[in-house]
């Protein structure tokens, strides 16, 4: 039997699971491993998790042992890729399982912020809600408003999909056009000068990483129509925080949802203090059937990979 070592306490059904296919090393911890390369030592495979480092110097330092990193997300941008190329590590990832359920997170974002959910449920707890008032905590309207994509990925279309059926006018940013029985009626967009202005509401879908960096900065923030709603549950690295912070001051951005963060768990502490502002702890596909489904096809991923075999999910 292959030995894996997994860096987070999983789902119990994963655990189970993991423990049948492989010799497996379970982390009874729920944060961030630190160490790793040392931990790893005589595994043939890693299961990490987002936040956990698995930077150039990490990969460097794996024991010879490792051939394969499976990564409990979709996103695989703390996973230094040319490193394990470098090292001849496979590693794969978990695609389209937690496509539904992020995007229901996003539209969560979409719906809190712009109705001001977040505002209300500090109210009904602070014991100061004085009653229905005809001025109180009045929002915008969603349903009908235009919703522009950055990155129409599986992600990005599941929330077109969801956001349809809120009359919303459906319009995209990427690098490519999609084909129809994909883009299912939304405008694309080549270039941030048509895409911003028209993007009442501005959901981030992108992959993080290098060429996505602070994609949401001064300059793009100052294109969209005063008054946009902005949302990510994409992950933080998107956002130049001092500038969305600014807007959100000024009033030119009414209000953001936010579920990932720059340096996270740790993020801007002036988003706290800001009223206009919805603040999720990474829930994006924080549903049991979903985290089952990461768990399963990580798992097959991994043992594939072992096999010598090209499953789906291999991104290197
Ligand atoms: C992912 O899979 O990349 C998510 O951010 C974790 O929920």
């Amino acid at each position: 039997m292959q030995t894996l070592f997994v860096t987070r306490r999983l789902p119990a059904a994963i655990e189970e699971l993991a423990a049948r296919e492989f010799d497996a090393r379970l982390t009874p911890s729920d944060v961030a491993i630190t160490g790793l390369a040392a931990k790893a030592n005589g595994a043939d495979a890693v299961l990490c998790c987002p936040g956990d480092t698995l930077d150039a110097a990490t990969i460097a330092a794996m024991p010879a042992s490792v051939k394969v990193i499976g990564t409990f997300s979709v996103g695989y941008d703390h996973v230094d890729i040319a490193a394990a190329k470098a090292r001849g590590i496979k590693v794969c990832n978990t695609p389209d399982v937690l496509s539904i359920a992020t995007a229901e997170c996003a539209m969560m974002l979409i719906m809190a912020a712009a109705r001001r959910a977040g505002e209300g449920e500090r109210l009904v707890r602070s014991g100061k809600w004085a009653g229905w008032a005809p001025t109180q905590l009045l929002g915008t309207q969603v349903s009908g408003r235009r919703l522009g994509i950055f990155g129409m990925g599986r992600i990005g279309r599941e929330i077109a999909l969801m956001a349809r059926g809120f009359n919303m006018e459906i319009h995209y940013r990427d690098m490519t056009r999609l084909p129809p029985e994909l883009e299912q009626g939304a405008i694309f967009h080549d270039n941030d000068d048509s895409f911003l202005p028209v993007c009442q509401v501005l959901s981030l879908n992108a992959p993080g990483g290098e060429g996505t960096r602070h994609w949401l900065n001064n300059e793009r923030i100052g294109k969209l129509p005063q008054g946009a709603v902005v949302v990510n549950a994409a992950r933080g690295t998107l956002v130049d925080d001092a500038a969305l912070i600014a807007a959100l001051r000024s009033g030119h951005i009414a209000a953001a949802g936010l579920d990932v963060y720059n340096g996270e768990p740790k993020l801007n502490p002036e988003y706290i203090a800001l009223e206009n502002v919805v603040l999720l702890p990474h829930l994006g596909s924080a549903t049991t059937e979903t985290r089952d489904a990461m768990g399963r096809i990580v798992l097959s991923g991994i043992s594939a990979l072992l096999a010598g075999e090209t499953p789906r999910n291999q991104v290197a």
